[in-house]
């Protein structure tokens, strides 16, 4: 298997310049057997990924530990050093006081020293203790983002990260963010396809030197939240036959054209590889403007975190109107 060079962008609030490999190995999926997990990420690190993504309430930072301890011993990357890692911080710790202890337990469970890049992973806290993915409305409460900030910003300075940064902040949300903070996010993860592009949060992101991460490029499909309606559009359908690629290489190729980074999935070999060749050739300024015309529509809402008594009384609230 041929190793494709993916190109880094530097984030440039982290602890020492680190740069991050725009294309990313996502590891959110439906009950997925940790030994798919184990050799999807070999075979991806075969084929040249670096940068894994992944979550505490995801369930796979084990598995991914798993597999970077045996790429290592089989000597597939050099050292630990060599590879992005990515975890995310869930609202049931998303608590001043219960930050670092989180942190320590991501690594824990990946049998790492340091993480690349911690993100707070929705703008909302609930309730401390067991984490779970849906969240009871009654265990809903405000971020103290003040003070949960300023613990990732002790983390990234005792170098248990070497970045910092949020995941589905809105431009309005990471202003604020911006007005206390000593150590700028260097990172918004967020949903971002051709269906969803972000173009306001993504302006907004590049005057302030925050780099863009799209999840579910690709719509998530076969995913119990996902959707086809991205890889079944007829116009990127039409973009793909005519450049002879899959639309799947044609939405990764958009992200990386309008400038953003993106994290991708795929537990199948061919896929993976297909997924990363994708920067030997371009899109033509039509096929972005064709693309630019898509009619948006999100995927994911999460009207589980509007309540009446929760901090966000409506959608409106959680994305600020990007929506
Ligand atoms: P599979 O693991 O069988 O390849 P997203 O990255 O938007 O979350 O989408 C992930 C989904 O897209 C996975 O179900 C994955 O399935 C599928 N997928 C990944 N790469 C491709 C591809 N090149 N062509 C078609 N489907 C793909």
């Amino acid at each position: 298997m041929a190793a494709t060079q993916i190109p880094e962008v530097v984030l440039e609030s982290s602890n020492g310049r680190r740069t991050m490999p725009v294309l990313g190995f996502g590891t959110a999926a439906d009950n997925l057997q940790p030994e798919v997990l184990v050799a999807a990420v070999l075979d991806a690190i075969k084929l040249g990924y670096r940068h894994f993504d992944t979550a505490a309430v995801y369930g796979s930072e084990q598995s991914l530990g798993e597999a970077i301890a045996q790429a290592l011993k089989l000597g597939l990357v050099g050292s630990r050093d060599d590879l992005f890692i990515t975890s995310k911080l869930w609202p049931n710790d998303a608590h001043p006081h219960l930050v670092i202890h989180a942190l320590n337990k991501s690594l824990h469970n990946l049998q790492l020293e340091y993480l690349d890049l911690y993100l707070i992973h929705w703008p909302i806290s609930a309730l401390p203790g067991k984490l779970s993915f849906s969240i009871a409305e009654k265990d809903l409460m405000p971020m103290d983002f003040k003070g949960v900030w300023a613990a990732m910003e002790e983390a990234q300075r005792l170098g248990l990260t070497k970045s910092i940064g949020v995941s589905n902040f809105s431009s309005k949300k990471i202003e604020d963010l911006l007005s206390f903070a000593t150590i700028p996010p260097s990172v918004d993860q967020v949903e971002m396809s051709p269906f969803w592009q972000q173009k306001k949060l993504r302006d907004f992101c590049k005057a302030n030197g925050i780099v863009v991460t799209a999840f579910s490029p690709l719509g998530a499909i076969g995913t119990s939240w996902g959707t086809n309606y991205v890889l079944e559009s007829k116009v990127l359908n039409e973009i793909a036959e005519a450049r002879g690629k899959t639309v799947a290489q044609v939405c990764i190729r958009w992200v990386y054209q309008v400038g953003a980074t993106l994290a991708v999935k795929s537990y199948n070999k061919e896929r993976l590889k297909q997924n990363a060749q994708v920067f030997d050739w371009e899109l033509s300024q039509e096929d972005l403007d064709k693309i630019s015309q898509i009619p948006q529509r999100k995927m994911m809402l999460k009207e589980e975190l509007i309540s009446a008594n929760g901090p966000y009384k409506s959608l409106e609230d959680l994305w600020d109107g990007e929506i």
